[in-house]
């Protein structure tokens, strides 16, 4: 984990970067794509998700909703430095925060792709669901949907939280640095 001071100059340093890298986005025609969610915690999943679509796209933003309907196990500023410290190794991909639409928030980022990852077919009628609300919101976002590698199948921030919750092996779920984080939250007082 790193220093408290050195996570705060992290995030103040994203944000700086995003608003420079937002206005060279305006100059050259870049395909900037969003991956929105929750991400409480990354996983393994999300990561695999993340790193393909950084092979499709000039640039990924990885958007962590800020949804005041749910009570997140992870602050804010945690789940943004964790995604952070797991993609420092991918060069164009960003981490930020946003509150109401994604497809405003698309708009904002000047990007034309919104990333689904889909696990199972469990996951498809939700998505489709989302992907042509979305459709509806904004005519100009593509949904573009990543089937999650078949080892990831399974994965979701829920059942990591849960297995981490009774004490579980999660090593092989999150990266070490989540894997501390869980067991932290999960210590007995
Ligand atoms: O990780 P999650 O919880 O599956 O992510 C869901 C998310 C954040 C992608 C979705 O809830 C979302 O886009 N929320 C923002 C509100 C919005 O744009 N709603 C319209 C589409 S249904």
């Amino acid at each position: 984990m790193l220093p408290r001071k050195t996570r705060k100059a992290c995030l103040s340093f994203c944000s700086a970067k995003h608003d420079i890298i937002a206005l060279c986005s305006d100059l050259v025609t870049a395909l900037i794509a969003i991956y929105p969610g929750s991400f409480d915690p990354i996983t393994f999943g999300h990561l695999d998700i993340i790193k393909r679509g950084s092979h499709l796209f000039d640039r990924v933003i990885v958007a962590v909703l800020r949804n005041p309907n749910k009570n997140p196990l992870f602050t804010m500023e945690e789940r943004m430095l964790q995604i952070l410290e797991a993609t420092q190794h991918l060069n164009n991909v960003d981490v930020d925060t946003f509150t109401g639409l994604t497809v405003t928030y698309a708009h904002l980022k000047h990007a034309q792709v919104l990333i689904r990852g889909l696990r199972a077919v469990s996951d498809f009628e939700l998505e489709l669901q989302m992907a042509h609300t979305n459709k509806t919101l904004a005519n100009d976002i593509e949904t573009v949907f990543l089937s999650t590698s078949n080892e990831f199948s399974f994965l979701s921030s829920s059942v990591v939280r849960e297995i981490a919750r009774f004490g579980g092996e999660i090593g092989h779920l999150v990266t070490p640095e989540v894997a501390i984080a869980l067991r932290q939250k999960f210590q007995p007082q």
